[in-house]
């Protein structure tokens, strides 16, 4: 392979007292993709972030991001990832350019100003900038905590759940921006329940069951691992998603007549 990775994870494991989550987790993410974590609930997807954002420390095994040892490098670490939770950590009281020049300004970032109207407007955000946080929407607030994860440019970034919550027009806006992201070069790993999300985003789709990496490849590898399934004739029923997503515009902009 000749992208270099990003994050590298070789036989992590993790318990919680007797409870076993990461029974030794392998996986390899290369730079300036998207690479999509998929579990259910309890599967252990938090644990691997908190331990790659240097939260938690793993029992055994060894994992790195930007080349920086998680236990040994935290420091080194910290200045390379950022990590956005499945709450947006925003301040609703402040407006969202406020929002912006506040961690800027924590970062100790030069012109903090000019670096949060540029964010603004490469997430689509300067027309609500003025507003208070309070008065926007999830998919808006979420957008606007993607962007201020990005300040000071950090090269891996981890979204957990990061449509949890949302609704689908939302849900659009936020794919939207990581895939701007991965654009410019930013490496996301990005966990998820949402198979769709998985199929939309990723580069390559890593599945965490029972403590390990059970399957890691693209869409198209991962559907190979399974028998072509035989046609049967049916009428396509447009999904719930589709029906809402034609109804009220995938844009918001330009609304289905409904009559
Ligand atoms: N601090 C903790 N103390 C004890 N057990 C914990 C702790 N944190 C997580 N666990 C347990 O570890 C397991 C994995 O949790 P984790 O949050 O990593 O899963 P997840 O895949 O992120 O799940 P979800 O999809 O619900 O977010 C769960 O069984 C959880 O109850
Ligand atoms: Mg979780």
């Amino acid at each position: 392979m000749t992208t270099p990775a990003a994050i590298e994870i070789a036989g992590l494991t993790k318990s919680y007292g007797d409870h076993a989550v990461l029974e030794g987790v392998d996986l390899v993410v290369r730079a300036g993709t998207i690479h999509a974590l998929l579990g259910s609930n309890g599967a252990g997807k938090t644990t691997v972030v908190r331990i790659l954002s240097t939260l938690l420390r793993p029992d055994g095994g060894r994992a790195a991001v930007a080349g920086h040892d998680v236990v040994t490098a935290a420091a080194a670490v910290r200045e390379s990832i950022s990590l956005t939770g499945q709450f947006a950590a925003v301040d609703a009281i402040l407006t969202g350019r406020e929002n912006l020049v506040l961690i800027a300004q924590l970062r100790r970032v030069d012109d903090a100003g000019g670096v949060a109207d540029a964010l603004l407007a490469r997430f689509d955000l300067t027309d609500v900038a003025g507003q208070r946080v309070a008065t926007y929407s999830g998919g808006l607030r979420r957008r606007l905590d993607i962007a201020m994860s990005l300040i000071g440019d950090p090269p891996v970034l981890f979204l957990d759940e990061p449509t949890t919550g949302l609704d689908p027009q939302s849900r659009l806006e936020v794919w939207r921006t990581v895939r701007e992201l991965a654009g410019h070069g930013t490496t996301v790993l990005l966990t998820t329940q949402y198979l769709d999300e998985a199929e939309q985003l990723a580069d390559r789709i890593a599945v965490l069951h029972d403590g390990r990496i059970i399957a890691d490849g693209t869409l198209a590898e991962l559907k190979a691992l399974l028998p072509p399934t035989t046609v049967e004739y049916v009428e396509k029923q447009p999904s719930l998603e589709e029906i809402f997503l034609a109804i009220v515009g995938h844009d918001g902009a330009s609304p289905m007549e409904t009559r």
